[in-house]
């Protein structure tokens, strides 16, 4: 075959002059074609659009249609450091326990007394604050209990500025995540936390102090009803201070929620309701 032969082939078929075809079609099989997508795909939004709008219907934006139904919360601690829970420092070295005080600080500013006694309001302590719907009349927006810095005591960073860092006696900050609806406790008990050092480690933790008294999270702070319905909500906290911690040692920690109704490391979680750490402290 020629090169020339090769070439004009080509062409034609992008362009024969002959037949008036564009790519082996004429004008109006193309157009046929082009006209077929477009509708095709009006069709395909409209489809969309239109089950995305019943979809919409029937959420309320005040509460999940979809919730876990066996939800057991997960605890988290305060100061982490990256993503692992280990808090290694030396008293001796300012920087190394700083960072711990600073994110301390950061993460309870929105706790101190002020802010909560402007958004959050004087509950009734040891039951729970129940603020339903009636029926189809939403009782929104939901009011929150005040969660004051200062129920840390020692652990709250206004008298110890360094949260007992600097000499030893550190204190760690307990959150149970948050559970839309939940109902912690039992017959009035209120859900409380107990830290305890992974067997290995027993002779080592010392004598802990938890604030508030007996690590509980009051009863008044549930049940949660969402992030929309509760703008102002301040999650519960419990700390946890090391008085006689072994130091230049490690010593890993276990902390447990103990409410009857919430499961501790149920199959599908074995995170749900504990938290575990390491906590060293150099000190030579
Ligand atoms: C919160 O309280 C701490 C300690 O009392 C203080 O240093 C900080 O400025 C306060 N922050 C706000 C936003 O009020
Ligand atoms: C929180 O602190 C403020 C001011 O210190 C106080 O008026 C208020 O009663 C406290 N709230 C609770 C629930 O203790
Ligand atoms: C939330 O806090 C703001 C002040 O920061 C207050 O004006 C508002 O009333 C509070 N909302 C609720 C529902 O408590
Ligand atoms: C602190 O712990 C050590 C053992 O690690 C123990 O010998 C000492 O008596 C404890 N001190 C106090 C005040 O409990
Ligand atoms: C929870 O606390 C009760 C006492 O209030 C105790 O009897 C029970 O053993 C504790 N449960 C766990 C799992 O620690």
């Amino acid at each position: 075959m020629s090169k020339d032969g090769e070439k004009s082939g080509w062409k034609e078929y992008i362009w024969n002059p002959r037949t008036r075809e564009f790519m082996g079609r004429t004008a109006s099989s193309w157009g046929l074609i082009l006209l077929f997508y477009v509708v095709f795909y009006i069709f395909l939004a409209g489809l969309f659009a239109l089950t995305m709008y019943v979809m919409l219907q029937t959420l309320d934006d005040y509460k999940p249609t979809w919730q876990d139904r066996l939800a057991t919360p997960g605890m988290v601690i305060r100061p982490k450091s990256d993503e692992t829970y280990e808090i290694v420092y030396d008293t001796r070295n300012t920087e190394t326990w700083d960072l711990y005080a600073q994110a301390l600080d950061k993460f309870l500013t929105p706790y101190n007394n002020s802010l909560q006694t402007e958004k959050n309001k004087e509950c009734t302590p040891d039951e729970y604050f129940l603020q339903e719907d009636t029926g189809d009349v939403k009782n929104n927006p939901k009011r929150s209990c005040q969660f004051n810095r200062t129920i840390l005591e020692a652990c709250s960073g206004i008298n110890d500025r360094y949260y007992g860092y600097q000499i030893g006696q550190p204190c760690i900050i307990i959150k149970l995540n948050r559970v839309i609806g939940m109902l912690p406790g039992k017959d009035g008990q209120a859900p409380f936390v107990t830290c305890a050092a992974k067997r290995e480690d027993t002779d080592k933790i010392g004598e802990m102090v938890y604030f508030p008294p007996n690590g509980i999270f009051n009863l008044m702070y549930y049940p949660y009803y969402g992030k929309k319905a509760q703008v102002n909500y301040s999650q519960p906290l419990v700390a946890v201070k090391f008085l006689n911690i072994t130091t230049n040692e490690d010593v890993n920690i276990e902390c447990r929620i103990n409410a009857t109704n919430i499961p501790i490391g149920s199959e599908r979680d074995k995170f749900a309701g504990r938290v575990s750490f390491k906590l060293r402290i150099n000190t030579k």
